[in-house]
């Protein structure tokens, strides 16, 4: 391990697990725990739970969990020594250097300088004469030469060598390139070759002006369109948002929240400078909260197609959960945002902007568009839908407006309306608990346990395993009893890999000289699987207070169990040898 445990000691208890996870979630006192809304996964009813005493944390909801150290791993994305450092330097701990922090540390600012020598590179490609096409290509979108320079938009030439020849005569290393997602290593050659080719290169510059990835188009229709760099040490494309860099001086009203690049560079030539797009994925949860901190309001101009209108209630409803207020902007006669300002104009879209509807309106119109209401069985089918929508919203208060309008528009009564809702919200419940404890019986069960997929092939077994580690795991003098030998346990008595490993590890990293707490196998599990060992130590509460004796009982099933399926499988080899 690089750093000493009694220096991680140190950082785990000056950072307080509370006071830590208050700045990313808001926490309300539970008992003798604390609650909040999980910063992992959406959710609207608070099933993250902190518990002082044992200083963790662990999601219901989710299964995400660990001590301060595994949080921070996940929140910020870190690895756990970089974690760790993080909270050093929140409490101003400074951690004994040494040569293997250092490389990473130069590798980030390394590779971000190799960015902006890259980004230069295919800014003068483009204007020098291998980048005439490309050029003219631009210019028949009408982008400016202004918006061109304001993008910094450039050429990645036609070679397979060109950026990487002019990478390395700046003193960039191959390993710096394969790292930063501008070269790959050829199998033939041996050699790095370049990942950008033939392509209208786009920067994406992040808040600081850090050039930090790179999208590339292709000139003509040939596939893929866009090429877009992979995630790197200095790049996290789901935690990014393209234009941000610009969009944040003039968002704090509204932020136009666009699919394509080019959508948002078009916008920006037609003066909305508050046009932001995600990087060629689905809006995540993090970019959400991103946007959140920015500005209060989002207008979702999505394309205009059925793939695009998915997408818009996908990200309507993570966007509303972290409590932005969203509407979705409807384009006719146009597929993109782009295309739309070239047909129609800056002024026509400005007023699709100030009409643009919240979702409720935009739902309750586009099912009145697909039915004729003037015939009853059609106007039934409508008002099923309607019913649907408004039973799926969350506030009395905006289901009461609903029902007005709905009730006003389709001639029918609020009560009856009302009546129909609260019926569907009933059915959903119970739909929602079945679901909920179908899902606790498949896992429990282990059936799609991707943490510890050998769980399900001896449940007994495995629970033995599990209900041992969470003692072992909350006393460490029972653990000490193992590694000495008091405690007849060894690591091939466990049913499970997983179980297995945590046990090993458990066994090495206790030492008489510190305080063992299972969050020290955060160096060796990933969060994922930290927040599995979590519910494993929780498991702890439902079991007896007698743990020693609990424990001896545990290892003597786990023993049995072992036994049995030794004497199955010798009984395998009887009968194949019977056959013979
Ligand atoms: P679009 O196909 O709508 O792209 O994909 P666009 O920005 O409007 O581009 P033009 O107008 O055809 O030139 C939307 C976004 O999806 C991602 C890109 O981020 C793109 O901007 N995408 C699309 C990819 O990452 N790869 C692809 O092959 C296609
Ligand atoms: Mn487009």
């Amino acid at each position: 391990m690089l750093i000493p445990p009694a220096v991680i000691e140190e950082i785990k208890f000056r950072n307080d697990i509370e006071s830590v996870v208050s700045a990313y979630v808001n926490l309300k006192p539970a008992g003798s725990n604390l609650i909040g809304l999980c910063p992992f996964h959406s959710e609207k009813t608070p099933s993250f739970t902190v518990f002082k005493n044992t200083q963790t944390c662990y999601c219901f909801g989710c299964g995400s969990g660990g001590d301060v150290v595994t949080f921070i791993m996940k929140m910020e994305n870190l690895d756990y020594v970089s974690a760790l450092e993080f909270l050093a330097k929140r409490v101003g701990i400074t951690i004994p250097r040494n040569s293997n922090d250092e490389q990473r540390q130069v590798r980030s600012t390394r590779i971000l300088e190799m960015n902006k020598s890259a980004a230069k590179f295919f800014h003068s490609c483009l204007i020098s004469e291998s980048g005439k096409e490309a050029l003219e290509y631009l210019k028949k979108r009408k982008f400016s030469p202004a918006l061109i320079k304001h993008f910094g938009i450039g050429f990645a030439p036609n070679s397979f060598d060109a950026l990487y020849k002019h990478l390395k005569s700046q003193g960039f290393t191959d390993k710096e390139m394969i790292s930063g997602f501008l070269c790959k290593m050829s199998q033939k050659t041996n050699r790095p070759f370049d990942l950008f080719r033939n392509r209208v290169i786009i920067p994406i510059i992040d808040t600081k002006g850090n050039v930090i990835a790179f999208g590339g188009r292709v000139l003509d229709d040939s596939l893929p369109k866009y090429l877009n760099s992979s995630d790197t040490p200095v790049f996290k494309k789901s935690k990014n948002l393209f234009a941000l860099n610009y969009a944040r001086r003039d968002c704090a009203d509204r932020i136009i929240l666009c699919e394509g690049y080019m959508d948002v560079i078009a916008l920006h030539g037609a003066g909305f400078s508050n046009a932001v797009a995600t990087l060629g994925t689905a809006i995540t949860p993090e970019q959400a909260r991103i946007m959140e901190k920015y500005t209060k309001s989002v207008v979702i101009a999505y394309d205009s197609d059925e793939a695009g209108q998915r997408a818009a209630d996908k990200a309507f409803k993570l966007l509303g959960e972290v409590g932005l207020d969203v509407k979705i902007l409807k384009m006719t006669g146009a597929k993109d945002p782009d295309e739309y300002i070239k047909k129609f104009g800056p002024e026509r879209f400005k007023r699709l902007l100030d009409e643009s509807k919240t979702h409720f309106d935009y739902k309750f119109e586009s099912i009145l568009s697909k039915h004729d209401v003037s015939q009853t069985p059609e106007k039934l089918k409508a008002l099923s839908q309607v019913t649907d929508v408004i039973a799926n919203v969350a506030s009395a208060v905006e289901r009461e407006i609903y029902i007005a309008k709905v009730s006003e528009k389709l001639d029918v009564t609020k009560d009856n309306l009302k009546h129909d809702v609260d019926k569907k919200i009933r059915q959903q419940i119970k739909e929602k608990q079945k679901n909920e404890s179908r899902k606790i019986m498949l896992e429990s069960a282990g059936f799609g346990d991707r943490i510890n997929p050998d769980y399900a092939k001896n449940v007994r077994a495995a629970s033995a395993e599990e209900s041992i580690l969470s003692i072992i795991l909350t006393y460490p003098e029972l653990l000490k009893k193992v590694k000495d030998g008091t405690a007849e346990l060894c690591a091939d008595d466990f049913f499970t890999a997983f179980g297995k490993k945590i046990f090993e590890k458990s066994i090495e990293l206790y030492s008489d000289d510190i305080s063992f707490d299972y969050g020290l196998l955060g160096s060796e599990f990933t969060p994922d699987e930290m927040g599995r060992i979590t519910a494993i130590v929780l498991k702890r509460n439902k079991l007896s207070q007698n743990g020693e004796q609990e424990l001896y009982d545990c290892i003597k099933v786990l023993k049995s169990e072992k036994e049995k399926q030794t004497a199955s499988l010798t009984d395998i080899i009887n009968a194949r040898r019977n056959k013979q």
